[in-house]
């Protein structure tokens, strides 16, 4: 094959390899797939828009193609002579300019409904507060209704949890960089921005796992920043949430009890568990608040996630190996192996900012710091935080 020959067809090769990767069949993020109400409604958007602009497709190259055969030059035609030259036919000029334009208006009108439709906020859902961290996801449900979001309510990270087939209100803002907050299965995506909030409404028809991840470049582990619904039945749902205002009950003995006590010296700088270190409070000058630094994820009831570490490390066995920790896989069997490797060397698992580098936070710490625990501290923290659940 001719060098050119081999390059084009190169050219043509090369996009397929991701054009077919897009068919993988377990494709948890695809986004056409909707598993509730309001991604359906893009979904349908998304249909219609696509049968138009295939039309126009069809009627255009194969216009186009009609014509160029049909008045081609001929083989035994050997004149000079130029075709037959006009210019101008206001009928079809007026054709042309209504038909696309009632076409556009059509689509447009479809594309507004459903942008309404989608961003509606309803009144009578609940509500969550979700905020962009580097690089998880925490949520803030309110409560005690004091229509706040703060440290006294229940605080959790990279699952959100929902009741299913209802409607909940996020309300999406971020602590530092701009993230993107994105669920294919439930809804489009929606920018987090610090200093703003941004609604965004969601929906599962049936309990299950949803899956989604950070979709703004926000620094080094953007990659590492993955984000999950689990909707539970209505039930389901009220039982996990009063559990979650509960506090952590301290171990009083064996390793956990050991390691209680580590995480209170070691982790309580930025982590919080209530019941174990939240008696220390301080006011900053805006009331009294924890002395967390409110940039790393609260712990006290971390074993009733299904994953940890922005969503990168599976917290239980996911014994039907479907790829996803699902909710009645949680509190199974606990993956020691992924909680001990994280702590022997987080920056290994999930880089925070390289150490190399000036501070791009000035004082803050983004990331989970290597902390140099033995292997015995190791132990007695796993077997602490199993505890929480
Ligand atoms: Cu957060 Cu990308």
């Amino acid at each position: 094959m001719p060098r050119r020959r081999r390059l084009t067809s190169l050219a043509v090769l090369v996009p397929l390899v991701p054009l077919l990767a897009a068919c993988a069949k377990d494709a948890p993020q695809d986004t056409m797939n909707p598993q509730g109400p309001i991604s359906r409604s893009i979904d349908h958007l998304f249909t219609g828009v696509f049968w138009v602009a295939a039309f126009v497709f069809v009627v255009v190259e194969f216009g186009t193609l009609y014509l160029v055969i049909r008045f081609r030059k001929r083989k035994d035609d050997d004149s000079d002579d130029l075709p037959a030259q006009t210019h101008g036919n206001t009928k079809l000029e007026i054709a042309w300019t209504i038909v696309p334009a009632v076409m556009l208006a059509i689509v447009g009108f479809f594309t507004l409904t459903t942008l309404f439709d989608i961003t509606k906020v309803d009144h009578s859902a609940m509500t969550v507060q979700v905020t962009g961290q580097q690089w998880w996801w925490e949520y803030t449900y309110d409560t005690n209704n004091d229509g706040k979001f703060d440290d006294e309510d229940v605080l959790t990270a990279t699952d959100l949890v929902i009741p299913a087939g209802q409607d909940v209100n996020l309300k999406i803002h971020s602590n530092d960089v701009i993230h993107s907050f994105w669920i294919p299965a439930l809804n489009g995506k929606k920018d987090a921005v610090p200093g703003r909030e941004h609604p965004l409404r969601i929906n599962a028809d049936e309990p299950g796992t949803y899956v989604g991840q950070c979709t703004e470049f926000c620094g080094l582990s953007h990659g590492y920043m993955r984000q999950r619904v689990i909707a539970m039945t209505p039930d389901d749902f009220d039982a996990w949430l009063a559990n979650q205002t509960k506090d952590a009950t301290k171990p009083t003995d064996g390793e956990a009890a050991a390691g209680a006590e580590l995480f209170a010296t070691q982790c309580s700088g930025c982590h919080l568990a209530r019941g174990i270190n939240d008696s220390e409070f301080a006011d900053r000058g805006n009331g009294t608040e924890l002395l967390v630094s409110g940039n790393a994820p609260d712990l006290t009831h971390f074993a009733s996630r299904g994953v940890f570490a922005g969503g990168i490390l599976d917290l239980w066995v996911d014994k039907d190996g479907d790829g996803i920790v699902e909710a009645d896989e949680i509190g199974g069997e606990f993956d020691r192996g992924n909680v001990e490797a994280w702590l022997r060397d987080p920056p290994a698992e999930k880089p925070m900012y390289a150490p190399a580098l000036p501070d791009p936070g000035g004082d803050k710490i983004r990331g989970m710091p290597d902390l140099n625990l033995t292997e015995d501290q190791i132990d007695q923290l796993v077997d602490f935080l199993e505890t929480m659940d």
